[in-house]
């Protein structure tokens, strides 16, 4: 598999690594918003431990989604909040609002539409270089961004991680109708480029990483290398810093195997070698994955990424917003307000690959609804309800508990039973379980993202 490599010329080029590690260098803005939608969650606890997580978890950094026109606004707050401390810490956002949004479920449907259905709807059938819904993209919601960003990019400093499962879902979900037409690849290829280009332009010290799903989406070789070869056609590495991965998903993030362990595939170096780095609570490894934890991940992850762009040294920001348990799903596809999930490893530069891993971070807001009940917590019915979240390892799939608001609500039972499971610290540290006959095949899934106020600022009740 080396010749790929043998085949560029390595003395012509430079290893190219987009900036420093921003998140090793600052403090981490916490968000007011989000404290006092902790504060409301905590009123009424009285056990003193889920007291105390509920006190650690208001302290924490989260990311700012940013997911349609009419949150834009809220952007200048958090940026000045943070210009008005000394010195300014880090704010991170997400940005989340491509044209045909989220083509693989139902939960996260964006504003823009590359073609629009007599209802308003995005018509996620049709064929298209989907120009006009780019362009509204760019007019009515990067433009603004960037107005905003570049007035304190001298003064924040800030990192952006870009369009949660877009390129994951065209590199592997094309066998759905709805990420198969010319009009979604057009707004995912395009698009991204597009934001890249008009945020590295505001902020040009700001780091941006751009969403690699999650091990158990794209740790299986094919998968990854999908993903790879799409990622290199974006031509976005000269501004690009690096991946974010898991993303409101809830992966275990492991313990790293041994770089050795990546040269055959995982699953054989378990199977002789074992140790801690193979646990598998997913049961991924029987499967051919490399995803049985995070940071092989994006081990395997970076292999196909060298294949397919020699030149670039991809860094990782890891979403440990809601991994502290890991095996709490009796289904690792599940990804919708999961039972007995709870908080993992806060905010921090300090982690096991440093090479490689810029940050762990709580990046999809710990608290907020993945989705909504078929029925609201008001008794009337959702229309966003993506089958995912009635599923029996969500919230609100039992008799007697409650009924799960829209995506990006914040949730105060949610919030509530995610200090109570929270696993800040601790590595899990099981007997390495490698199960010998295959577990059950899953398919490639995706992570989940409101398409509603992801802002504490803007939920409603
Ligand atoms: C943002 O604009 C919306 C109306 O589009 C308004 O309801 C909201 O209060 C504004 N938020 C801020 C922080 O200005
Ligand atoms: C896991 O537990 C074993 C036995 O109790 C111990 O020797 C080892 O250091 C632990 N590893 C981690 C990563 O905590």
């Amino acid at each position: 598999m080396r010749c790929n490599l043998l085949l560029v010329p390595t003395a012509l080029v430079a290893a190219q690594s987009t900036g420093i590690n921003v998140f090793a260098t600052n403090r981490f803005y916490v968000d007011p918003y989000f404290q006092k939608n902790v504060d409301d969650a905590t009123a009424g606890v009285t056990d003193p431990a889920t007291l105390a997580n509920l006190g650690k978890m208001r302290q924490t950094s989260t990311a700012h989604w940013i997911t349609k026109k009419s949150i834009i606004n809220t952007t200048e707050p958090i940026l000045k909040g943070a210009a008005s401390q000394s010195p300014p810490p880090l704010v991170v956002f997400v940005v989340y609002n491509l044209p045909n949004r989220d083509c693989d479920a139902d939960n996260s449907l964006g504003e823009f539409c590359c073609a629009t259905k007599p209802d308003g709807s995005c018509d996620y059938l049709a064929e298209g270089d989907c120009s006009t819904g780019l362009s509204q993209y760019k007019n009515d919601f990067l433009d603004p961004i960037a107005a905003v960003v570049a007035k304190y990019a001298d003064k924040v400093p800030m990192a952006f991680v870009l369009e949660p499962s877009s390129i994951p879902n065209l590199a592997t979900n094309k066998g759905n109708p709805k990420c198969a037409t010319s009009a979604t690849e057009a707004s995912y290829t395009k698009g991204i480029p597009m934001a890249v280009d008009a945020l590295a332009a505001a902020a040009p010290k700001a780091s941006i990483y751009i969403d690699a799903a999650h091990g158990g989406w794209l740790g299986w070789e094919a998968n990854a290398q999908a993903y790879a070869t799409l990622f290199s056609t974006l031509q976005v590495t000269a501004k690009v810093r690096g991946l974010a991965t898991n993303m409101g998903n809830f992966q275990p993030l492991g313990v790293p195997c041994p770089a050795s362990a990546f040269d055959d595939s995982m699953h054989n170096y378990c199977g002789s070698t074992g140790g801690v780095c193979c646990e598998d609570p997913c049961a991924l490894l029987p499967q051919f994955s490399s995803g049985n934890n995070e940071y092989n991940y994006i081990q395997a992850l970076t292999k196909e990424i060298k294949r397919a762009i020699p030149y670039w040294d991809p860094h990782y920001i890891i979403d440990t917003s809601r991994n502290g348990i890991t095996d709490e799903r009796s289904s690792c596809a599940s990804w919708c307000n999961v039972r007995g999930a709870g908080l993992g490893k806060t905010p921090s530069s300090n982690n096991l690959l440093p090479n490689l891993v810029d940050a762990l971070f709580y990046l999809k807001t710990p608290g907020e609804s993945d989705g909504c009940t078929e029925t609201l917590p008001d008794g009337s019915t959702c229309h966003e309800y993506d089958k995912t979240c009635g599923d029996p390892d969500a919230i609100g799939s039992q008799p007697g508990e409650p009924k799960a608001p829209v995506s990006g609500t914040f949730w105060n039972f949610y919030a509530v039973s995610l200090a109570k499971n929270a696993q800040f610290v601790a590595q899990s540290n099981k007997t390495a379980q490698l199960a010998t006959q295959p577990g059950p095949i899953l398919v490639a899934h995706k992570g989940s993202f409101g398409g509603s106020a992801h802002l504490a600022m803007t939920h409603q009740h």
